[in-house]
């Protein structure tokens, strides 16, 4: 399985700031052929961004998008907007928009619905609080995200899918799970892919992880088995920190 190593830079950037973090990505990121990179940039950047990333390993995401086709829905963007843009990812669900925006469970599954019909590559994010990781909750809650999310996904679209696991209280504060901690939240939602689609449907199924990835953690988080990949905050907005991360060394 190839890895994907994704950068969400989140509401950073305007379209200049964007062109040059790509620019000199580009520069740091020449010849690689066994990771898949991803960009998620604001929608302002989008179009603009992916001319410059033509002729490099660099893929975009959306951030996010609204699952209805067009019409009245004033602040939105489809998914054929997003394709039309130069996307083919999308992120589905992040924690701060099922926070500061109220996204349900249902929600985040209409999109991963509506995402794999119009041929946009969901990037499905799932985590835990820190409350409920203190209540040994965490697969219960990430096992019940991830299965609401996967409603009336079919096993031939699954390979499509990505998940990201990202532990809320890991986002933006500088304290990653650890390795371990990682991999058993990795493991888990794992087995319940199988027991959902068989081992045969989901064997390309990515499973990447992310709070706080930065170039000194990451080796060890891809040393572990069920760690396909990271979702990349803050340190994706440092060319030279996100370029480190994509080539990371497992150890
Ligand atoms: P940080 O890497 O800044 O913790 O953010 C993680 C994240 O939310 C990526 O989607």
């Amino acid at each position: 399985m190839t890895p994907l190593i994704a950068g969400n830079w989140k509401m950073n950037t305007t379209v200049h700031q964007g062109a040059e973090l790509v620019i000199r990505l580009r520069e740091l990121l020449k010849g690689i052929d066994t990771v898949d990179v991803v960009l998620a940039p604001p929608f302002t950047s989008i179009h603009h961004l992916s001319h410059l990333v033509a002729d490099s390993p660099i893929k975009l995401a959306g951030q996010n998008f609204f699952w209805e086709k067009s019409g009245a829905y004033t602040g939105e963007v489809s998914a054929e907007m997003l394709l039309s843009a130069g996307c083919q990812y999308v992120i589905i669900g992040h924690s701060e928009r099922r926070t500061h925006f109220k996204e349900s469970d249902e929600e985040v599954n209409r999109k991963t619905l509506a995402a794999l019909k119009s041929g946009l590559r969901p990037i499905i994010c799932v985590g835990e609080s820190l409350e409920e990781r203190e209540r040994g909750k965490t697969v219960k809650r990430v096992s019940s995200q991830l299965q609401n999310a996967l409603s009336g996904v079919a096993g031939s679209a699954i390979r499509e899918v990505t998940v990201a696991y990202e532990p809320v209280w890991a986002i933006g504060t500088g304290r990653n799970a650890t390795p371990e901690q990682a991999e058993e939240v990795h493991n888990s939602l794992r087995d319940l892919l199988y027991e959902m689609y068989g081992p045969d449907a989901v064997k390309d199924v990515r499973i990447i992880y992310g709070g706080s990835v930065k170039p000194d953690n990451i080796d060890s988080l891809m040393a572990q088995p069920n760690i396909d990949g990271a979702l990349v905050g803050g340190a994706s907005l440092k060319a030279e920190d996100f370029a480190r991360i994509v080539k990371f060394q497992p150890m």
